[in-house]
């Protein structure tokens, strides 16, 4: 990523910067492939629903995954066309599920049997026959943060496979709602795709069973996930597309006219974003040195909450001799820190440092803790 530094020196800070170049190509590169195969990608909007990025995405012809009704509407304000909107979830209440019924939208990945019977209602005071995928959750272990990790038995997402027959019985007996998929979402920030591998087997193996009772669905779902480099983005500015559909190309079995459908999201945003925060002091501790500055944990949280690590680069002076700092925020909380002793040319009062792979649920995520106000946005 090459930064616009005049640009961004006139702006205020803390903010967002999206390279837009990039987003670009990485759009381009997933394009080229899925092109010819039955692959569908929609975009999960919860790691980056900002209308730029969403303008980009919908142009370049994906769909989207939205996990709320206000992501839907969101969706639907910034052009995507209802057909190209699926809407998961374990919580969805009446609201929300009226307004994607109101706007037609493709599918409601449906997440339990109450949900179901609940859309079944809604649908027919409406007058209408909500499409449904059921979402499976199929007990594998994503090895990934406690906190990313949704397809075991133990989450709450979903329903267990030895639960899924009823369910599907339900659904086809009900009048209101069409059986259309199954859907998965086995966990976020993947690296090792051979969880993907175990799903592709899982999903064989289900699509078997549903063959015996005579039932093809007509869509497999198998979420998104796909992980990103975030100790050297510069040389992975464009996640692993080719190794993740590989997967699925040589060993998901699909029948004549299924289509695969893919929830992307990290993969998608988190290069192309960069959280550009001003060192207002610069501080000499007893054994430490701390650049303070103006981003907080109400801006990124992904530090304080998962124990995650963004590179951290000073823009303002790149080739400088190297120090010592802990790189934290404003906020009255230890575990506001974006980096214990990062390795920085030498930082001073108002240089501009980048927090880097923050394109993904990096600014959706903000907050209001301590009054403070959003991070501004300057895409180029
Ligand atoms: N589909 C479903 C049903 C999901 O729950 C998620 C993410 C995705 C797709 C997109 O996953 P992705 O391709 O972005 O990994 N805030 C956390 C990540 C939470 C992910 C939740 N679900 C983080 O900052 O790491």
């Amino acid at each position: 990523m090459i930064f616009p530094i005049d640009d961004l020196q006139k702006q205020d800070t803390p903010c967002y910067y999206y390279d837009l170049g990039l987003l670009r190509r990485t759009l381009t590169i997933l394009n080229n492939e899925i092109e010819g195969l039955p692959y569908h990608v929609h975009y999960a909007v919860k790691a980056n629903a900002n209308p730029i990025l969403l303008t980009e995405i919908k142009n370049a012809g994906f769909g989207v995954d939205c996990v709320s009704g206000w992501e839907v509407q969101r969706a639907i304000e910034n052009g995507f066309a209802p057909e190209k909107i699926v809407f998961a979830g374990v919580g969805k209440t009446d609201k929300e599920i009226n307004y994607a019924l109101d706007n037609d939208i493709f599918c409601f990945n449906v997440e339990s049997l109450p949900e179901l019977e609940v859309i079944s209602d809604l649908a027919a005071k409406k007058g209408k026959v909500a499409k449904v995928a059921i979402r499976v959750n199929p007990n594998i272990d994503a090895h990934t943060h406690k906190y990313i990790t949704t397809g075991l038995n133990e989450n709450k997402f979903g329903i267990t496979l030895d639960m899924l027959d009823d369910v599907i019985d339900r659904a086809m007996e009900l009048q209101n709602v069409t059986f259309v998929g199954i859907h998965f979402h086995i966990g976020s920030q993947l690296t090792d795709m051979s969880p993907y591998a175990m799903l592709c087997d899982t999903i064989n193996d289900l699509l078997r069973h549903l063959e015996e009772r005579g039932i093809k669905p007509s869509i497999v779902n198998v979420g998104g996930g796909l992980g990103i480099d975030y100790v050297n983005p510069d040389e992975h500015e464009v996640a692993d597309f080719a190794n993740f559909f590989g997967i699925f190309k040589q060993r998901l079995l699909l029948r004549e006219g299924q289509q695969l459908h893919f929830e992307l999201g990290r993969s998608i945003v988190a290069q192309c974003g960069a959280l550009i925060t001003r060192v207002t002091y610069v501080k000499e501790g007893k054994a430490k040195k701390f650049a303070i500055v103006d981003a907080g944990m109400s801006d990124l949280i992904r530090p304080a909450l998962y124990q995650a690590h963004h590179k951290i680069q000073n823009i303002s002076n790149v080739s400088g001799d190297c120090e010592k700092y802990d790189v934290v925020g404003p906020i009255c909380e230890s575990s506001d820190c974006f980096g214990e002793d990062e390795l920085l040319p030498s930082v001073k009062r108002g240089d501009l440092l980048a927090i880097r792979s923050a394109g993904a649920y990096g600014e959706i995520m903000a907050s209001r803790y301590n009054c403070r106000p959003f991070a501004g946005v300057f895409a180029k």
